[in-house]
């Protein structure tokens, strides 16, 4: 019996070191340490050992199932090393990972998150619509005629049922005024497309900032203040200002208005920043047509709007020379607006 069990954890222990892969370790451990494995088997004849000998052919009896369990246990650690180490292969785990660059606003996105901050200070609220319109958001109820140029098929992108990209955000001034009552005051920054000539100065698609407040009693007065603070705001203090008369359809009085400031590269050279004006009446006369009531009764509201080109802005602030830089797409560009 103590020869039996002696040559037995010779060749279990040889077997087990020999063994290439979990599948021949796991069969040496059936083998060996299994319901009907050899030391199993063995030690179901210390029945028949005589009692005097029990206590010492029992010792070894445990330490025979020790080694073999732990030189299985060993094995498997051993196997299960090897196999890590070849996964990893050559790789060095303690050298440093490639670094990964943190990306940043796009410079459009930065200054639209400026005008915005500066829009909701005064109470002004964020609106939308779509950049697919129909004619009449986009010119009928903007007092705009048909033989308008702005309507140009030349100088518009039209779809073949007849909508439209928007040409100006001037459309959200619609959506908003068929949607709520007065008083309104929202901004509506967005994306408009006209059929420019591609340059260093014009894309197809530019972005605009909108601007619609109607109440009662709302004056030019209100609109001037609300514009130059939002440019000094904006641009700092020492910004001057120039509103002069213009045309919009949709507006009357119109202005556009003009702006110095070094903030602008030149104190001494006047920019030509924004179109706006009082809500014309027949704008108001053609939402309350569409709502069916006289929500806007022109009689009782009046109202200022706005709208400027974010593109050029963004252009003069960060010094960008051409605006086909914006829509690249090209990170060394990006990464330079942290
Ligand atoms: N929509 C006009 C444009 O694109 C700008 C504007 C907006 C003018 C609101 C007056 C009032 O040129």
């Amino acid at each position: 019996m103590e020869q039996q069990l002696e040559a037995l954890r010779g060749a279990a222990l040889d077997e087990i070191s020999a063994a290439a892969d979990d599948a021949s370790l796991e069969a040496a451990r059936v083998k060996f340490l299994g319901q009907s494995g050899a030391v199993t088997l063995l030690s179901k004849g210390m029945r028949d050992v005589a009692a005097a000998d029990k206590p010492r052919v029992g010792k070894l009896l445990n330490e025979v199932r020790t080694a073999v369990t732990v030189a299985l246990d060993e094995r498997r650690a051993a196997l299960l090393a090897a196999r890590d180490a070849a996964a990893l292969g050559a790789t060095d785990a303690t050298l440093p990972a490639t670094p990964r660059t943190l990306g940043t606003l796009h410079p459009m996105t930065q200054l639209m998150d400026r005008v915005v901050q500066i829009f909701r200070r005064m109470g002004f609220a964020l609106a939308d619509g779509p950049d697919i319109e129909t004619e009449w958001h986009c010119f009928d109820a903007l007092n705009t005629p048909p033989d308008h140029p702005a309507r140009n098929e030349q100088d518009t992108f039209y779809l073949p049922d007849g909508r439209l990209l928007r040409t100006h955000t001037s459309t959200v001034q619609i959506r908003t005024m068929e949607a709520s009552a007065p008083p309104i005051r929202i901004i509506a920054p967005g994306a408009a497309y006209r059929r420019d000539e591609i340059d260093a100065t014009h894309l197809a698609q530019f972005t605009q900032m909108e601007g619609l407040y109607v109440d009662n009693s709302v004056t030019v007065g209100d609109l001037k203040g609300t514009i130059e603070f939002f440019f000094r705001e904006l641009l700092g203090p020492d910004a001057q200002f120039r509103f002069r008369p213009h045309f919009f359809p949709f507006t009357e009085p119109s202005f556009e208005v003009d702006v110095k400031s070094t903030a602008l590269g030149a104190a001494d050279r006047w920019l030509e920043i924004a179109g706006c004006g009082m809500v014309d009446p027949a704008v108001f006369a053609a939402v309350n047509a569409r709502r069916g009531d006289q929500a806007f009764d022109p009689e009782k509201y009046t109202g200022f709007a706005f709208g400027f080109g974010l593109d050029r802005l963004a252009m003069i602030m960060s010094g960008v020379p051409d605006i086909r830089l914006f829509t690249d797409n090209d990170q060394r560009f990006l990464a330079q607006f942290p």
